[in-house]
């Protein structure tokens, strides 16, 4: 299984990425320096998790430090659904560029095709249409001047992707949704594949809730595997990138063994040669 997926930029998107949603902000900057150790060369984040300045003083010292290069990384995050005015959006990553302490993304999604009055909270009063259109044509923007190396989208179903595939200049790269064993997403899936979109799996262990299907407890005991393993292999090999969230170093770990390690791949092909 490979360590990343190719996007229809070009670039490369690593298999195995960190949620940081609902992640404290006090401990989050040590759950990503304990992950990038163990090998994780993405971190999912956004403005809304409220935790990117601490993320961003990780980075610093993940680099300073010399564990990992800017280069090596790879750093998502998201316009959030009070930012979606196109003359809101430069203001919106560039914000969020401070507060990581970086120069570019690798991928800045429109994350959710909800929008909400700027400056309010995600309640059903504060409610306003979506122009998704607009908003893509400022995404646009962004990836024109480098600040975003890849743009997408994430929370849109097959109509939404449709509808933004009609209009786009340049294509969404990804498509962020919840993608697991218990919501598998076929046709989603299909149609992404079909149009060069990238799906990767947010929530890919449902929460957790995938851990406790007894089907998956049964697959893991027979393969010698946790049911995390299990859940987050299955994705992959349906070629989906997966950003499982932990705050424990151990699961982080376990979280990143999911991968064929090309010794190992190497090793296999020489046998098969014998
Ligand atoms: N774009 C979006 O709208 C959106 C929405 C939701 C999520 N996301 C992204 O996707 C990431 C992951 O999704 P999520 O945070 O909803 O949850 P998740 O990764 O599906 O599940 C996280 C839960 O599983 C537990 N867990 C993790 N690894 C485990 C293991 N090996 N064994 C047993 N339990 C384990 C964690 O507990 P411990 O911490 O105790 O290990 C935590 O309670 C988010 O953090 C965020 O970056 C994006």
């Amino acid at each position: 299984m490979a360590g990343s997926f190719a996007l229809n930029t070009g670039a490369s998107i690593p298999s195995v990425g960190l949620g940081t949603w609902q992640i404290k902000p006090e401990v989050v900057g040590d759950t990503i320096y304990a992950a990038v150790k163990a090998g994780y060369r993405h971190i999912d984040c956004a403005p809304a998790y409220s935790n990117e300045t601490e993320v961003g003083l990780a980075l610093k010292k993940l680099f300073e430090d010399g564990v990992a290069k800017r280069e090596e990384l790879f750093i998502t995050s998201k316009l959030w659904s009070g930012n979606h005015a196109p003359e809101d959006v430069p203001e919106a990553i560039d914000t969020t560029l401070k507060d990581l302490q970086l120069d570019y993304l690798d991928l800045f999604l429109i994350h959710g095709p909800i929008r909400i009055r700027k400056g309010t909270t995600h309640i059903p009063e504060n409610l306003i249409p979506t122009d998704i259109p607009a908003t893509w044509g400022a995404m646009e923007k962004l990836y024109d001047s480098g600040k975003a190396r890849a743009i997408g989208v994430s929370n849109f179903t097959c109509k939404k992707m449709e509808d933004l595939l009609a209009v786009a200049r340049v294509p969404p790269a990804v498509n962020q949704v919840e993608c697991h064993l218990i919501w598998q997403q076929a046709k989603l899936r299909e149609l992404c594949q079909s149009r060069g979109v990238h799906l990767s799996a947010h929530s890919p262990l449902g929460e957790a809730s995938v851990l406790r299907n007894p089907i998956v407890a049964a697959v893991a005991e027979k393969l010698q595997k946790t049911p995390a393993q299990v859940a987050l292999r299955w994705d992959l090999q349906m070629g989906q990138s997966v950003l499982p969230r932990s705050g424990n170093e151990g699961r982080i770990k376990e979280n990143f063994d999911i991968l064929i390690v090309p010794q190992c791949t190497a090793m296999r092909n020489r046998l098969a040669w014998l």
